[in-house]
């Protein structure tokens, strides 16, 4: 059997998208391991949901460090010792500057279509709240990959909803966390099978091998 793909999540929050990773994990439909979860939180939910599936998961709280630069080491050290092969950020909320060894293979998922609706303080549900208020007819959701310029990297998969003018942002929300569900594990996947090519600012898809 080839080789599983090691995932290390990044998270600070609820960990609904690590759960639904393992979820598909589970169901045979992504060829993947979560072999450490980091927290930027001891509160997380998403840090008792990864220690209640028995996955090795350490806190790296940013206020512990004296700068970003020495808390991105202290979240790198965790990764490199887990021997990650793919960086999933679910949720992570500090800055992490990615260092040059894991360019190129860590991810992000944005609930907009970038390039609208992110930056800097546009993240979980102030996005679906700045949706609703411009009136927009469409959002969705986004993975690309993370340089470190917030919400920039190239992208890899997007997936679009509706919006209508009753909807309401947790409306959005919901619907948007439906796609979260099918476009994280996709890109993932694509990962897995070497179909990702990081072309300049663009992400070439490669044909399935035959
Ligand atoms: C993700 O699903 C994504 O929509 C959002 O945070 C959620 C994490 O929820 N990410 C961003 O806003 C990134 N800028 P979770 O903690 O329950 O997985």
């Amino acid at each position: 059997m080839a080789k599983k793909l090691r995932l290390g999540v990044m998270l600070s929050g609820g960990g609904t998208t690590l759960l639904n990773l393992l979820d598909r994990i589970d169901r045979g439909t992504l060829d993947a391991e979560v072999v450490v979860v980091v927290s930027s939180l001891s509160t997380a939910r998403g840090r008792e949901h990864a220690e209640r599936h028995g996955i090795p998961t350490h806190v790296v709280r940013r206020k512990d460090f004296a700068s970003t630069e020495a808390f991105s080491d202290a979240v790198s050290a965790q990764l490199d010792a887990a021997g990650v092969d793919l960086v999933c950020l679910a949720g992570f909320m500090v800055m992490w500057h990615v260092p040059e060894r894991y360019l190129g293979r860590t991810m992000n998922i944005h609930p907009a279509l970038i390039p609208s609706f992110c930056g800097q303080s546009m993240y979980g549900h102030l996005v679906h709240e700045a949706v609703v208020a411009k009136g927009v007819k469409l959002s969705g959701c986004t993975v690309h990959f993370v340089n470190n310029e917030y919400d920039a990297g190239p992208i890899i998969v997007q997936k679009a909803v509706p919006v209508a003018y009753e909807d309401t942002p947790d409306d959005v929300a919901r619907r948007v966390f439906v796609q979260e569900c099918d476009a994280y594990p996709e890109a993932i996947q694509l990962f897995a099978e070497g179909r990702l090519r990081i072309e300049g600012d663009r992400v070439r898809i490669l044909p399935k091998a035959p």
